[in-house]
């Protein structure tokens, strides 16, 4: 079998033979089962191991759902998979067979049909997304993050998570050490003699980290750039020592797959620059926001208010391509495209179960999660790090060379900007910032 039975926790089955429309398929489920239901997966390469697992786990499975690529003969195999209507059943097959399937099925309950033609389709009534979410709405299994799960106190989502999470493989957590160094910001009692005492147990990072706290972003155009980590820790405070830190951890520690093309450099040039900017942009007071920020809070939310591309593009490569592939053709952004076919597994949702995961706070969490669909009253660092997220799209820092923007409404309106004013805004960012975005990643991650 292609993979291990969960231990504990409900899952779904998946039997799937090897082949190319078989593999697509199953991204899509996964995609589907594993992060907005929160299920557990087991993938069977044939009937015969499908039928092994339904024997022995039936009691613990909530669906299962099997790939044909021809016509079967035996109803006996199908009702067996659905333990006799127990079960609910998609069998996902090519359209010419419908037919023939539905009556070989006449009378078996809970099997449904999708076609291969439409399994994927954004929007078809008969897409597998719609499809499953029928069923799985008349069983009653909920959405991992449905309107009543969002609602529950953090700590209790967060648990939820975890609990429904814990053996999906595709899912990182953050490099344990940035999330140390996070969490001592939030921490009164933690002191300077403390960050320093977990940062010089890693040289490589304080190497680093030295060279860019005495860049000119950081310690000012005039400045000789000499000091020390305990000087910098005086100067710009713990938490913006703290943060960079995080950042440079996070920057050498995340390893693509290797059999993925995804371009990690591009995505942290992008990340940072929506970082710089959002600071920029606080700093400068270039906007109207009421609230007083932390840098640790808009800095660290900048960088990874797009972690859930990472897992799309780490393990998920041909979905992503296709969504790469249809903002060219339709001058989109991501998020558009995503919705446009059918918002499986969105990146903002992928990146509120990254952060969930790696146990990060409810407020950075959130703005990760709402940096494009920023709803009708959006925090303070929600607007700050969307505005930033566009605006670096601007001076050429999308994922793509020149990637469309789209200014969430609710967000200039809490702002008070017009579009005059986002072009100022943009001319203003543009002088020098690229060099120095380019200058800091480098930074971060060359060794020398
Ligand atoms: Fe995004
Ligand atoms: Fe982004």
């Amino acid at each position: 079998m292609a993979d291990t039975i969960p231990s504990t926790g409900q899952f779904a089955l998946i039997i799937a033979p090897k082949g190319r429309t078989q593999n697509s398929i199953v991204r899509h489920l996964m995609l589907l089962l594993n992060y907005r239901y929160g299920l557990d997966l087991l993938v069977a390469n044939s009937f015969y191991e499908g039928f092994s697992a339904v024997q022995r786990h039936g009691s613990r499975l909530v669906c299962a759902a099997a790939i044909l690529d021809r016509k079967t003969d035996s109803r006996t195999s199908i009702s067996s998979l659905n333990l006799e209507g127990k079960l609910p059943l998609f069998l996902i097959i090519p359209e010419h067979t419908k037919a023939q399937h539905e009556e070989l099925c006449y009378r078996l309950d809970d099997v449904w049909f999708v076609t291969w033609e439409e399994a994927l389709a954004a929007d078809a009534p008969g897409s597998l997304r719609r499809m499953v979410e029928r069923v799985f709405a008349e069983r009653n299994v909920g959405e991992l993050f449905s309107a009543e799960g969002l609602a529950l106190p953090y700590e209790q989502m967060q648990e939820r998570v975890a609990q429904r999470l814990r053996n999906v493989k595709t899912l990182p957590t953050l490099p344990e050490v940035a999330v140390r160094i996070m969490n001592m910001i939030s921490d009164p009692e933690s002191t300077a003699a403390d960050l320093e005492d977990v940062l010089t147990a890693d040289p490589a990072i304080v190497h680093k980290l030295l060279q860019v706290v005495n860049s000119p972003l950081f310690a000012g155009s005039g400045h000789k750039g000499d000091w020390s980590l305990h000087e910098a820790i005086v100067r710009l405070g713990m938490r913006q020592v703290n943060s960079i830190a995080q950042q440079i951890k996070m920057m050498n520690s995340l390893v693509k797959p290797e059999e993925s093309p995804f371009d990690l450099r591009r995505f942290w040039e992008h990340s940072v620059a929506c970082a710089v900017i959002a600071d920029r942009m606080y700093r400068g007071r270039m906007l109207s926001l009421k609230d007083d920020l932390q840098f640790s809070d808009y800095w660290i939310g900048a960088l990874l208010h797009d972690a859930g591309k990472l897992i799309l593009g780490f393990f998920f490569w041909e979905h992503f391509e296709q969504l790469l592939g249809y903002m060219g053709a339709n001058q989109c952004t991501f998020r558009e495209a995503e919705k446009a076919t059918g918002d499986v597994a969105n990146h903002e949702l992928l990146g509120r179960l990254l952060l969930m995961k790696s146990h990060v706070g409810e407020r950075l969490v959130e703005t990760v999660a709402t940096h494009h669909t920023a709803g009708p009253q959006p925090s303070d660092l929600v607007c700050l790090v969307h505005l930033a997220n566009e605006l670096s799209k601007e001076l050429g820092f999308g994922y793509l060379p020149d990637e469309p923007r789209l200014y969430a409404a609710e967000v200039l309106r809490k702002l008070g900007m017009e579009t005059s004013a986002v072009i100022s805004l943009r001319e203003r960012l543009g002088r020098d910032l690229p060099d120095e975005i380019r200058a800091l990643v480098d930074r971060c991650t060359i060794i020398d």
